[in-house]
């Protein structure tokens, strides 16, 4: 089979299409065919290295859909390392049933960052009617689904996207106020009458942690969910106190999905919002999985909308 193979850590030139061996199910395994992978900043995070996700020489990636070989079943999954391949094995519980009128690409487009905005619209800092929330990189793959669950949770979002037609896309997402990244915590706070919103959505990180703090309202909530700038200064909590008494998260999905009921219990939330239509799932861009590399350019460089997909 075919699979994105990086060797040692470095930039997207690390990435390579190889022949490799099907992987061998273990015990509690099954081998699936796979349909369509997704991708995501942390495999970024993962080809560069620094911890996280596999050490070289590994397949890169961890999301995907597609059919088990053995049952015909279609599923999903959004922790599964060596997903940038024709073919996974994976433990049956890290799996979850698509719906059949979600199509694979859907589902690979969804699962990851999806659950993502979901937990953090309903856990994190669970928006209520009327709240005032700032979501950034609104145009993003999470930026997008948080925008629309923010949304359906009767919040009013405050989005910060790079570029026109990024804004257009947050909008279209039903952002209530898109703005740049110059200022933006003046701008939420003029926004709001002054008051401060109720929560930041932070996963830029280094390049908007600190000011995100100063667009709070009192015992606001920063959410630092991701580091696609770098990862921030260490933090002096006792900024937080002349701030407004304020909290501050750094959450992952893998404490929110850490058990199998957990895991299946958020996706089927997320399918429901899809079948019902209260959550459109935008993919950006397919690439044939060959093009990995093309990919990972193009996401590092804020080129991209939206879910990126590679197709095997
Ligand atoms: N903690 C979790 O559970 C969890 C789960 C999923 C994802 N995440 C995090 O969520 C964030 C978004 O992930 P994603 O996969 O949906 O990616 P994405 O938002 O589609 O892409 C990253 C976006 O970040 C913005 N950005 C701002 N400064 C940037 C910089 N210096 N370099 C690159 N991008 C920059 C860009 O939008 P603009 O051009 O509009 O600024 C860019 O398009 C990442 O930090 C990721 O690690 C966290």
């Amino acid at each position: 089979m075919r699979a994105i193979v990086f060797e040692r850590n470095g930039g997207p030139e690390v990435l390579e299409c190889k022949d490799q061996p099907a992987p061998t199910p273990k015990d509690g395994e099954v081998l699936v065919d796979v349909e369509a992978i997704g991708i995501n900043y942390r495999d970024v995070y993962e080809r560069q290295g620094g911890g996280y996700g596999s050490e070289p020489p590994a397949i890169i990636g961890v999301e995907g859909a597609g059919t088990i070989v053995d049952t015909g079943e279609r599923v999903a999954w959004f922790a599964v390392p060596g997903s940038y391949a024709e073919q996974v094995a994976a433990r049956r519980e890290m799996l979850v049933p698509v719906p059949d009128r979600v199509s694979s690409e859907t589902a690979a487009g969804a699962l990851l960052q999806g659950m993502t905005a979901h937990y953090l619209a309903a856990d994190s800092y669970p928006i209520s009617e009327g709240d005032w929330v700032l979501v950034h990189a609104a145009a993003g793959g999470v930026g997008l689904l948080l925008t629309q669950i923010a949304k359906a949770r009767g919040g009013r979002v405050i989005a910060t996207t790079s570029t026109d037609e990024k804004a257009k896309l947050a909008r279209e997402a039903g952002a209530d106020e898109v703005i740049g990244y110059d200022g933006f915590a003046e701008r939420a706070k003029e926004i709001t009458g002054g008051g401060g919103v109720a929560a930041v959505y932070d996963g830029v990180g280094k390049a908007t942690f600190d000011e995100g703090l100063k667009a709070l309202r009192p015992t606001g909530r920063m959410i630092l969910y991701g580091a696609a700038s770098g990862q921030p200064d260490p933090l002096d909590l006792r900024v937080l106190a002349p701030a407004g008494s304020l909290y501050v998260q750094r959450p992952t999905l893998q404490t929110y999905a850490r058990t199998p009921e957990l895991l299946r219990e958020r996706a089927a939330a997320l399918f429901e919002l899809i079948e019902s239509g209260q959550l459109e799932v935008r993919i950006g861009a397919r690439y044939p999985l060959e093009q990995a590399r093309q990919a990972h350019e193009d996401l590092e460089a804020r080129k991209t909308t939206g879910k990126l997909l590679l197709i095997p």
